[in-house]
């Protein structure tokens, strides 16, 4: 026995239509320390998955017979249950097959044919690593966003005790002073002095509600969205319609900050972007998720196609969503304009329905 680590915790699925093959390489990784099941189908493999028995990967066959789901459609049914990593198994090599799985999200592809044992072994242990430092990624950026939070707080604390409270003291000596002394000359004066300062109270309150959004403040999510749409609504000038299906939705404050954030983010993107003539956000409840729909009328894009290098605000929205097993889908194009979907699970014992 060579000093490999044993994976003895992981499961993995085969999913093959050819029985025989499935059980052969179900051995193979049994000898390996893993655990391991089979599927003749997609739709076993679906079955299975939707009753519970979630596997750390599935080494997936792309064709599995004539008037059967395919690899394809079935790793795309059963990422919605869960986040699955896929490796892909084929005999199949031809350009066809190949082109068929181009935008598949998959963690390797390994030719099926007899002997090949030790290469599928070291595919899917490449494929354990790829998926621990894409775990790793995300834990590391929910930890910066979590930072950058703890230090918008603290600095919207420092802004309003201190800079707030000193404008007010400055404001009141110019109270004191306008009484203390001959009008003619000092009224423009200070006339002028108390703009600037409201002015810069105005500009601090602003600041503050962008470094410590309301969700810091209230638990309920719709409550805080209502509050920031309203808002962004007068700074913006653009109109904004907010619906929800429920009257208050309690996520707690970290969950909470990053839907909020999400949403932001899409709004900002609207009017950046989009220049759009109105814009929907819509909270609702889809089996045990939180759904929020921000569409706006704009210009659209192609998303892939944007992708860039400077752009972080979409793959933040996606990253938000995901600490929380969620997702963030976008649809747009140049007629309807652009729809982002995010998707938030929740378990609603906390939920007020609206009656
Ligand atoms: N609602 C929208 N309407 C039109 N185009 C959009 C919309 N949302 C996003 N886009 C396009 O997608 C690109 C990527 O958006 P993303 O939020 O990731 O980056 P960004 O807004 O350019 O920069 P930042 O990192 O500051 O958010 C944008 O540059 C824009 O071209
Ligand atoms: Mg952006």
């Amino acid at each position: 026995m060579s000093d490999e680590a044993v994976p003895q915790d992981k499961l993995i699925m085969i999913v093959d239509d050819e029985v025989v093959i499935g059980l052969d390489i179900m051995h193979l990784f049994e000898e390996r320390g893993y655990r391991a099941v089979t599927a003749s189908s997609g739709e076993e493999c679906e079955r299975q998955i939707a009753a519970g028995d979630v596997p750390d990967l599935i080494l997936m066959d792309i064709n599995l017979g004539p008037n059967r789901m395919d690899g394809r459609e079935t790793t795309r049914r059963v990422q919605e249950y869960a986040d699955i990593p896929v490796v892909l198994h084929s005999a199949y090599t031809d350009r066809a097959t190949i082109q068929k799985t181009r935008d598949m999200t998959k963690y390797g592809y390994v030719h099926k044919v007899p002997g090949n044992g030790e290469f599928i072994l070291a595919t899917v242990e490449m494929a354990f690593r790829l998926r621990e430092r894409e775990q790793m990624y995300r834990d590391l950026s929910a930890h910066i966003n979590d930072v950058r939070e703890e230090q918008n707080a603290f600095m919207a604390r420092e802004i309003h005790d201190d800079v707030g409270q000193s404008i007010v003291a400055l404001k009141m000596n110019l109270t004191m002073l306008e009484r203390a002394t001959a009008p003619a000359e000092t009224t423009p004066i200070i006339a002028t002095m108390r703009e600037a300062l409201d002015a810069a109270s105005s500009k601090i309150r602003t600041l503050i509600r962008e470094l410590r959004p309301p969700v810091a403040d209230t638990a309920d999510i719709v409550e805080a969205l209502q509050w920031h749409i309203r808002e962004f609504e007068k700074t913006f000038s653009v109109a904004t319609q907010f619906t929800s299906e429920v009257e208050r939705v309690i996520l707690g404050r970290d969950k909470s900050l990053s839907v909020f954030r999400i949403v932001q983010e899409a709004l900002t993107n609207s009017v950046r972007h989009g220049n759009p003539s109105e814009i929907s956000v819509e909270v609702g409840l889809e089996e045990s998720s939180l759904v929020v729909r921000i569409a706006d009328d704009g210009y659209g894009f192609v998303p892939a196609e944007n992708a860039s290098k400077e752009s972080f605000g979409i793959l933040g929205m996606q990253e938000r969503a995901q600490r929380w097993n969620g997702s963030v889908t976008i649809e747009s194009n140049s007629r309807t304009g652009t729809v982002v979907t995010a998707m938030v699970p929740h378990d609603f014992e906390h939920l007020e329905a609206d009656s």
